[in-house]
């Protein structure tokens, strides 16, 4: 019976396969680029809100505290997003016809609270506290960033377990005394380790558990 395939097709075969192998390794380190990229985690690009919330103007401008608005930051896990009660004790008295402020002042009249869009939002499965790094002085910046200088929120870093660990494996290099952690300008001394060092004493802070997986995944 005559070959109906010639010796050559067989290698073609082979390098086909070869090559198929090749393109969907490719395919999977693109795929897992793409994954880690900011088109993916949204990492430094500012969303737009219902009603374009400054916090460059109203932090850095006008000088007001984060406590001011994000009340439970310092008690409990959530740092809490203000309701339009506390835009209107300005609001109520200025810039009070600016079409921009209509949403606030609509959610005032009906009670409807405004939905903000999230900029930080953790999987289900992973717990966190924000009242726990407050106490033990990791600053605000450490985490989202310039907050005082974005016209819009943006995410900072990606949030992903291996940026938590970072920080939980030597969080000498991070932490800053208590009364630092709202300031945005606070800059960390050329000797960062051996304050950190002495805050890790201070605060009590115990670094064999903060890498434990059921600290975060409870
Ligand atoms: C005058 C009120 C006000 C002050 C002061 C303020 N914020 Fe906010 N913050 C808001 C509002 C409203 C939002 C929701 C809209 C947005 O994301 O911009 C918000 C959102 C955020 C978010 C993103 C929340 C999310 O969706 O993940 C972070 C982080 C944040 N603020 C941090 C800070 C820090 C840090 C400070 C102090 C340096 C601060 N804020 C001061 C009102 C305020
Ligand atoms: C302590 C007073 C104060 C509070 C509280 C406050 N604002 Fe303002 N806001 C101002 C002032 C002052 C201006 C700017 C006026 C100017 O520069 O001419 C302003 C301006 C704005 C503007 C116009 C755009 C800009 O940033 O210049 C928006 C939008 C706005 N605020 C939204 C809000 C929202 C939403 C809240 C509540 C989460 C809020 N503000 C809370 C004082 C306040
Ligand atoms: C150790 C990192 C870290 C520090 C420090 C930190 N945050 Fe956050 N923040 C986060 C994470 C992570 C989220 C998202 C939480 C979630 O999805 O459950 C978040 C969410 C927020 C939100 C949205 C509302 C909420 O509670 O989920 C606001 C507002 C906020 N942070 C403000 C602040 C302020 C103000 C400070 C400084 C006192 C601060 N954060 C310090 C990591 C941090
Ligand atoms: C810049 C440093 C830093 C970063 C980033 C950071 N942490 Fe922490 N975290 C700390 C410190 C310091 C403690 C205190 C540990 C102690 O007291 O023993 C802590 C404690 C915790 C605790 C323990 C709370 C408790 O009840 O004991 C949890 C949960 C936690 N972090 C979750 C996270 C998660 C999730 C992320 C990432 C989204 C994160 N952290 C990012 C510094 C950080
Ligand atoms: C400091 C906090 C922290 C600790 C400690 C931690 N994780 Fe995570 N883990 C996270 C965060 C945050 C995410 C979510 C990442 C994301 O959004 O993609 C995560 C995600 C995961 C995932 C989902 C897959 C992935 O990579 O996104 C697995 C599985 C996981 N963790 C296992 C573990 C195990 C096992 C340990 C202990 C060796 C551990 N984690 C310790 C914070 C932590």
């Amino acid at each position: 019976m005559a070959q109906i395939f010639r010796r050559s097709t067989n290698t073609l075969a082979k390098l086909s396969i070869v090559g198929g192998a090749l393109l969907a390794g490719g395919l999977l380190s693109l795929v897992m680029v793409i994954a880690r990229s900011p088109w993916v985690n949204d990492v430094g690009v500012a969303k737009e809100q219902v009603v374009p919330f400054s916090h460059k103007h109203h932090v850095s401008g006008l000088g007001i505290d984060c406590r001011y608005c994000h009340v439970s930051v310092e008690q409990t896990a959530f740092a809490g997003i203000p309701s339009v009660k506390t835009c209107m004790t300005c609001h109520s008295q200025i810039w009070t016809e600016a079409p921009i402020l209509e949403p606030i002042r609509e959610s005032w009249r009906t009670d409807k609270p405004i939905e903000w869009l999230r900029i930080h939002d953790l999987p289900d499965f992973v717990y966190f506290n924000h009242s726990i790094h407050v106490k033990k002085g990791v600053g605000c910046v450490s985490c989202h960033g310039q907050v005082d200088q974005m016209p819009l929120m943006w995410k900072e870093h990606s949030l992903d377990m291996q940026w938590c660990l970072e920080c939980h494996r030597q969080p000498e290099q991070f932490i800053r005394p208590r009364e630092q952690v709202f300031r945005m300008d606070w800059q960390p001394p050329s000797d960062q380790l051996a304050l950190g060092e002495s805050l890790i004493k201070e605060y009590h802070i115990d670094k064999s558990k903060m890498t434990n997986c059921s600290i975060c995944h409870r």
